[in-house]
């Protein structure tokens, strides 16, 4: 059934932001606050002998100095990130992790005495490096349909590839930090997070307390996608030293110490053996994800989950494995599995498609499936061929000149057109929620989420401002605070997806609560003139939502862990986002610079929340994939471990310079089983495939396949 879609509002906290009001962690200012440095472990991997802080405690200035003597409860690393992270401790298990924390009266003391502390540690060899003595594999589960080495053996047409892409480090320009106080038998915790609900249990259970006297508060994120998901490294040792010294302590984590310590995407090997039949129609893939992880796993490579559900390949042998190595732990960056899983697979069906001679949008569409591959029960909604129409029609992919390397500038300029698709699970968690209206024209919507850019706010705002009738500038939105309402991980595409139709709930149940009251009279006017009128200061309601087949079991998990999803795979149904891109690359004639002047990008996500930050998704995530398919990657150091382009100038990432033109489309048509409003999740499967449509058209302007990302310019001389 169609319905109006959601009108374009500005962003809600646009103001806010652009004129430098909208506060983050580390923007808190407390009275008799002290600063503190991390000291990062000067070797890979060992034990410590001794920690000399003589020189540093000499420095004027400098409160305490915190080592794992302070922490007698050791906390080590599991496989689940969603728990503890470790604190202080005797051994190192990665270059650059911290091993003590100076606390001082300014930041420039707690510098310096940083530096003067000496560490000693007897070390062990190491492998960084995939590639090096030392390193691991150590097989996971994978996900597996039909029969693929049967399709393979009987297919007419096979290729095999490998694809690499590398490791890579989120860099938002708000550093990890956090501040903690004690005061009056409460720790209250300001971290720049997209999960303050793991950060009250994670904290409780390292530093032995109850988690009913943590607060964690992370009103505004600047940037996060992955990084800021779980619990941070830091977080328990500052809150230590803000017990110990009984006033606010403020730890900014400088740039290069975060690429140390941090979660990041890991480097993986994708292997691809895939098969088609007479007719040309992919029977089969044998694809193997081999990831490096750190030695205790804290990352599972989840690869297929995805890319299982990308096309109807019936006979599909997804294996995968980590490659254990002494590097902090990898996590999750933005579309963490589907992201480099979509570049592999959508290559190899270039590849596929450029082999037998077809047109890439033509063979795309003739993979479409209305059921699940990996279950064989239906999709809620799949529009990823109306996504691809839409695209070649906006794009002019009629224009194209199918051979590689056949359109050519007079300058020589080689021109490549490139397609290629992206999945990504709709996630969803459970919701409670309170909205409270008052007499006196406020309103208030507290709910589990987190702001890091992606416009969380604007779309709670969308949709309670559609349903309720409110004052926009009189409605406030409480997320990110364990104090409103209990938190959960935002992230997964999943945070909208799961508090908006909640907000649409809580309205409903408002609107029927303030029928009640009024009880049959007819006094008009707006929500908070009729409370007014009737002499009722403020009126309250509270939701709870479970996703379709959730049930209270999962409210313990979601205490425990911040953490509480489930989906794709639903009673009755399999729930998937999708979007396709067209890409345009352009590679210069001596320098083979290769520059990307415009992109098409129409998703499915199902219905559309909020046009406005929906589409600012989209550009998001393919600009983070053209920075995967041509700039960023982080480079190891296999002599001394550690990371040697720690920094944004190093590090490199796709700048304004590098954006052309990106029209981004919707095909706006609901899902008619994921909840009530039809939304199905947005954020990340806007990045899923970009890389691969660049890698795709580089192959168009030049014939060359390049299957290591990123492409440089080396590459194409
Ligand atoms: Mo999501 S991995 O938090 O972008």
């Amino acid at each position: 059934m169609p319905v109006a879609p959601y009108p374009e509002r500005e962003r809600f906290d646009a103001r806010e932001k652009v004129r430098g009001l909208a506060a983050y962690a580390a923007d808190v200012r407390l009275a008799g606050m002290l600063y503190a440095m991390t000291v990062p472990a000067p070797a890979v991997r060992g034990r410590i002998t001794e920690i000399d802080t003589s020189a540093a405690s000499a420095v004027p200035g400098v409160v305490r100095i915190l080592t794992a003597d302070d922490f007698p409860h050791e906390v080590e690393e599991g496989p689940f990130p969603g728990a503890a992270r470790p604190t202080l401790r005797r051994t190192v298990v990665s270059r650059g992790e911290p091993v003590a924390l100076v606390v001082a009266e300014t930041l420039e003391a707690a510098i310096e005495a940083a530096e003067a502390v000496r560490v000693s540690i007897d070390d062990e060899p190491f492998a960084v490096r995939i590639d090096q003595q030392g390193a691991v594999r150590e097989d996971a589960e994978g996900v597996h349909a039909g029969d693929a080495a049967a399709a393979l053996a009987s297919a007419a047409t096979v290729i095999e590839a490998e694809y690499v892409s590398p490791t890579q480090h989120h860099n938002p320009i708000e550093l990890l930090s956090t501040t903690a106080v004690w005061a009056d038998g409460r720790l209250t915790i300001w971290e720049g997070s997209q999960n303050v609900g793991a950060i009250k249990a994670a904290v409780a259970q390292s530093l032995q307390l109850d988690p009913a006297i943590i607060d964690v508060k992370s009103p505004t994120v600047g940037g996060a996608f992955g990084q800021k998901g779980w619990t941070q490294r830091q977080t328990a040792i500052v809150a230590q030293a803000a017990i110990f010294t009984g006033r606010p302590v403020k730890l900014v984590m400088p740039r290069a110490q975060i690429f140390h310590v941090a979660t990041h995407r890991p480097h993986i090997v994708h292997r691809i053996r895939m098969g088609a039949d007479e007719a040309g129609r992919i029977a089969g893939v044998d694809y193997d994800a081999a990831q490096q992880n750190s030695r205790g796993g804290g990352f599972p490579p989840e690869y297929h989950l995805g890319a299982i559900r990308l096309y109807g390949i019936d006979n599909y042998n997804g294996t995968a494995a980590d490659i254990r190595t002494d590097v902090q732990s990898p996590g999750h960056m933005r579309a963490p599995y589907e992201h480099p899983a979509c570049f592999a697979l959508d290559c190899a069906v270039d590849e596929m498609a450029a082999a037998l001679g077809r047109d890439p949008v033509e063979y795309r569409l003739a993979h479409d499936t209305t059921t699940d591959p990996a279950t064989g029960q239906p999709m809620s909604s799949r529009f990823l061929n109306e996504c691809l129409t839409e695209g070649a029609k906006r794009f002019g992919w009629a224009r194209r000149s199918p051979a590689p390397g056949s359109m050519v500038e007079a300058d020589g300029t080689l021109v490549g057109w490139g397609v290629a698709g992206g999945t990504y699970p709709a996630l969803v968690h459970p919701v409670l929620a309170t909205l409270r209206v008052t007499a006196d024209g406020r309103t208030r919507f507290a709910v589990a989420g987190h702001e890091f850019g992606q416009g969380i706010r604007t779309v709670l705002a969308n949709v309670l401002l559609e349903a309720l009738g409110v004052e926009a500038d009189r409605l406030e939105i409480l997320i990110g605070d364990t104090t409103a309402a209990q938190q959960h991980l935002t992230a997964g595409s999943w945070g909208s997806f799961s508090a908006a139709p909640a907000a649409v709930a809580a309205a409903e149940k408002m609107k029927a609560a303030l029928a009640e009251l009024l009880d049959g009279r007819q006094i008009g006017g707006t929500v908070h003139q009729q409370l007014a009128t009737v002499k009722r200061p403020y009126l309250e309601v509270e939701v709870t939502q479970f996703g379709p087949g959730q049930d209270s079991a999962l409210l313990d998990q979601w205490r425990q862990y911040g953490f509480a999803v489930t989906g794709p795979v639903y009673p009755g149904f399999t729930s998937m986002s999708y979007i396709a891109h067209f890409v345009e690359v352009r590679v210069e004639p001596r320098t083979r610079r290769v520059r990307v002047p415009r992109v098409v990008s129409i998703a499915d996500c199902g219905r559309v929340l909020s046009p406005r930050t929906a589409a600012s998704q989209v550009r998001g995530g393919v600009i983070w994939g053209i920075g995967h398919a041509l700039r960023e990657a982080t480079e190891v150091d296999p002599r001394f471990g550690g990371y040697l382009n720690c920094d944004i100038a190093d590090y490199v990432m796709a700048v304004n310079a590098d954006i052309g033109d990106i029209d981004v489309g919707f095909i706006d048509r609901p899902d008619p089983h994921a909840n009530a409003l039809g939304a199905k999740g947005l954020g990340e499967v806007a990045m899923c495939g970009v890389s691969a449509a660049v890698a795709n058209a580089v192959f168009h302007a030049t014939g060359r396949r390049l299957r290591t990302l990123p492409i440089r310019i080396e590459d194409l001389m």
